[in-house]
């Protein structure tokens, strides 16, 4: 096991013990700040770019001060340098609003092993259950004042939902808004694919998370003579698909092998798609 380790805007690398946020710090008490996870590959981040501009449009979205991209690239560098290239990292991101009588947004970065449990994933696949958000799916985005699509560090719905999953006795849970359409996962975006074509939920219209991988999939789905859309789909909808993935940076691409306790014939196009993404991918 490599030691998991923290560097911090002005301090560089630090000890992992050392603290790194005040107490006051409004990323604490509020939730009120962004971040970005990226996976680590033989020492480098995988789509450094793509998650720094998203962090960048996240940042003027919630009005917050974000270093340049030169001192954030010098933060991901200072906090990998040494890693050892054959151990996959979950590399992150992340800019409070800092503290709150005060002070410039906080600013840091960790890494840590890919943990055994998202790398097992890939091979074994995840059990899903559908879970109501209670709104509907074009809500969100039209509330001019919600920020919608960022990646903010107010996970309290997410971690609900895990605990919900925990609780079920399912690995992982699908949101579906109040009108019915399947929206994503508390921490990947949904991947389907029918009659050749490699799908996923417009994030524009219904505010999910625009994701780095799921973007990546469907802009190379070519490679793998498959189409790409962005489409809208209810959970009934993705039953006769020929395979159902969640995507996201650190388990990269997993298959959903039951939805709502309905078993789904594992996809030949899976191994594929893994191998697309460069995932490395080892026996369970
Ligand atoms: C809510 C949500 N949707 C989707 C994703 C997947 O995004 P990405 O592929 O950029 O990691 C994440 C990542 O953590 C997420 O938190």
């Amino acid at each position: 096991m490599v030691a998991a380790r923290i560097a911090v805007l002005g301090r560089d690398a630090v000890s992992a013990d050392d603290p790194v946020l005040r107490g006051d710090d409004r990323g604490v008490l509020h939730g009120d700040g962004i971040f970005e996870t990226m996976h680590l590959r033989a020492g480098t981040p995988w789509l450094r770019d793509e998650h720094l501009h998203r962090m960048a449009r996240a940042a003027a979205a919630v009005e917050l001060a974000l270093p340049p991209r030169a001192v954030l690239v010098g933060l991901l560098d200072a906090v990998r340098a040494g890693w050892p290239a054959e151990v996959e990292g979950a590399l992150r991101l992340v800019c409070t609003r800092g503290p709150e009588s005060g002070g410039p947004p906080t600013v840091y970065a960790t890494l840590a092993e890919v943990p055994a449990a998202a790398r097992r994933a890939r091979v074994t696949g995840i059990t899903v259950a559908t879970l109501p958000l209670g709104v509907p799916a074009a809500s969100r985005t039209a509330l001019e004042w919600l920020p919608t699509g960022i990646k903010s560090t107010s996970y309290a719905v997410s971690t609900a939902a895990r605990r919900w999953a925990l609780r079920t006795g399912v690995d992982d849970v699908l949101w579906v808004s109040s009108d019915g359409y399947a929206l994503e996962g508390p921490s990947a975006n949904l991947v389907w694919l029918v009659g050749g074509t490699l799908c996923t939920v417009p994030a524009a219209r219904t505010g999910v998370l625009p994701g780095t991988t799921a973007a990546w999939l469907l802009a190379h789905a070519g490679d793998l003579g498959l189409g790409a859309d962005e489409r809208m789909v209810t959970p009934a909808g993705l039953r006769g698909a020929d395979g159902v993935w969640f995507t996201s940076s650190v388990r990269g691409l997993v298959e959903v092998t039951a939805l709502d306790g309905e078993p789904r014939p594992p996809s030949p196009h899976t191994a594929p798609l893994q191998a697309l993404l460069g995932l490395p991918v080892e026996p369970a």
